[in-house]
């Protein structure tokens, strides 16, 4: 078995192992809609096994970011459509990420005046860019009143509906790296009393009933995964002991059989616990060069590998892997700028 292999992913055959990470790009316009140049960008990807896309917001609420879009109106839903008719017209599979920011978000980058929700009334540190302000602190944001958290479940549950409408395969849970999910999983950034705070078994019962949700939208659990990322610090998240939360995330959904479980390294160890506790595809994500992605593979330490930033660099990753052709080395420098340049026009092998 390697990189190469065919899988069963959920309700999907994968012709190989390969899997592009959800990448914001920052190339929507400030409505949250995609242009022809996402399609051309995914399409040049197709290859992947499975694409997952940029982190996208189920509600104007879910929005943070600059320029970066959303699925929960008509526009954005038909202008995702050419980006999935580009992936599927090329043979490939492509998962939307749905992104919660939470607290993470900025008013200057945002479409309604109302201040952000997370789990507790606590800013995160850190700042953001801003097109109209430059880099801006995070909002401080509003706690989520109990009797709202079903409606921003809703809201994932209608951006799930709303992909599969726009020709998305599946949908991924986007839990890691300090977003909505990701904030109630954390005790410094969740300081509830209620039963979404406190004991492990409340601080993931936030992502566990949001997952259920998607499943029932999707009609299917095969078409719906879940990202997380234990240990990991970003977007000032700071949970001292996160293994046994995420072993028992790991245990619960695995009741749920979604699509797959990613995990995304952080340097603490908790891939081989959590591949064990949830017991479903695995896919397993950060720092993945050839020959470590196929010795992960080789070792039963993961299912599939996911790629980010040479996946960005490269629109033909697939053939390079599979040639050992030398990759082109990504730009920082335009991974969130508008425009054509360091997005569509990183060069193929000839
Ligand atoms: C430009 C850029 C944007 C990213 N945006 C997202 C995102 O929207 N959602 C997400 O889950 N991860 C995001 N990530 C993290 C990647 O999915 C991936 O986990 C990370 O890049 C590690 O993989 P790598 O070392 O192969 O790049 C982003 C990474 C980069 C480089």
């Amino acid at each position: 078995m390697n990189l190469f292999t065919p899988i069963q992913l959920g309700d999907y055959t994968l012709r190989n192992r390969i899997v592009m990470a959800p990448m914001t790009r920052s190339r929507a316009d400030s409505q949250g809609v995609t242009s022809s140049l996402t399609a051309e960008y995914y399409g040049q990807r197709a290859d992947a096994g499975l694409i997952i896309s940029e982190g996208t917001a189920p509600s104007a609420m879910g929005l943070g970011y600059a320029r970066t879009p959303g699925i929960y109106n008509e526009a954005q839903i038909a202008s995702w459509k050419p980006v999935t008719e580009a992936v599927h017209a090329r043979g490939g599979r492509i998962f939307l990420q749905v992104m919660h920011v939470g607290r993470i978000s900025h008013s200057a980058n945002r479409t309604i005046p109302d201040a952000p929700v997370a789990p507790s009334g606590i800013p995160a540190a850190g700042m953001m860019w801003t097109d109209s302000l430059g880099m801006q602190p995070n909002d401080t944001p509003r706690a989520l009143e109990l009797d709202e958290i079903p409606s921003v479940t809703a809201e994932y549950a209608s951006a799930t509906r709303n992909a599969l409408a726009a020709g998305f395969d599946g949908v991924e849970l986007h839990a890691a790296s300090g977003y909505l999910p990701n904030q109630f999983l954390s005790p410094d950034a969740n300081q509830r009393t209620d039963s979404y705070g406190g004991s492990i078994e409340n601080r993931i019962r936030f992502v566990v009933e949001t997952l259920e949700a998607m499943i029932a939208a999707a009609g299917s659990p095969g078409k719906v995964g879940i990202k997380v990322s234990p240990g990991m610090k970003f977007n000032d998240i700071n949970d001292a002991d996160p293994i046994p939360t995420y072993v028992a995330l790991a245990r619960a959904i695995s009741r749920l059989q979604p699509a797959y479980l990613h995990v995304m390294r952080a340097g603490i160890g908790a891939e081989t616990s959590l591949r064990e506790a949830f017991g479903g595809t695995f896919l397993v994500g950060g720092g993945f060069r050839k020959e470590e992605a196929e010795a992960t593979l080789a070792a039963g330490g993961a299912d599939g590998i996911v790629f980010g930033s040479s996946y960005i660099a490269n629109p033909d990753l697939v053939r390079r892997l599979e040639t050992g052709a030398p990759l082109n080395q990504p730009s920082p420098a335009t991974f969130y700028t508008p425009g054509p340049v360091g997005y569509t026009d990183y060069p193929f092998l000839a």
